[in-house]
């Protein structure tokens, strides 16, 4: 994991972490298939960090690795992004989506997709809101880590959900 502190622009430091997560095999780093390198900020912006699902979720886009192949995968509430990376890795045609007035997380994850060399296309992606993009998607399988949190959210997702599968 490297840190570094930039705060030669004249505005507050903020703390970049890139944290590294392995795919593959169990016994060794020399084991495993490939690796992901996130950036993260850590602040109070949500998209800007990796949370537990995501971890959780990525391992299981591995585990599941011949059903994502060739198939076309859309995350909401990416941050992030690595179940969404991971997918990519694994020859999923893989569209990450976040709130579409955060620049700086929609920002982020091309970063994060350049570093890891993998070509995903950047969508913002209001939950609730209607968008006639949407309904040209029609992914294959949509992802989601820690988008329940506010349970506020929770029908404007589920609307969302409904518009990509139509
Ligand atoms: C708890 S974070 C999880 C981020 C990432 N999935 C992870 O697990 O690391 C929730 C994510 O949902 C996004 N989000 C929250 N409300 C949203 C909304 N109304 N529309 C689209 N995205 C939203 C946030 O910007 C943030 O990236």
């Amino acid at each position: 994991m490297e840190t570094s502190s930039d705060d030669s622009s004249g505005e507050a430091p903020r703390m970049t972490t890139t944290s590294r997560h392995y795919f593959g095999g169990d016994s060794s780093q020399l084991d495993h298939h490939f690796s992901v390198d996130i950036i993260e900020n850590v602040e109070e912006e949500y998209g800007m960090f990796v949370w537990p699902c995501s971890i959780v979720l990525s391992e299981y886009v591995w585990q599941q690795r011949f059903r994502f192949q060739g198939i076309s995968v859309l995350e909401l509430g990416a941050g992030t992004s690595l179940p969404g990376i991971v997918a990519a890795k694994v020859g999923s045609d893989v569209i990450l989506t976040d709130k579409s007035d955060n620049s700086e997380i929609l920002s982020n994850m091309r970063s994060i997709c350049d570093q890891n060399e993998v070509n995903c296309q950047i969508l913002g992606l209001n939950w609730g809101e209607w968008d006639s993009n949407i309904f040209d998607l029609h992914p294959k399988i949509i992802l989601g880590a820690d988008v329940l949190y506010d349970t506020a959210a929770k029908k404007e997702l589920d609307h969302n959900q409904a518009y990509l599968r139509a």
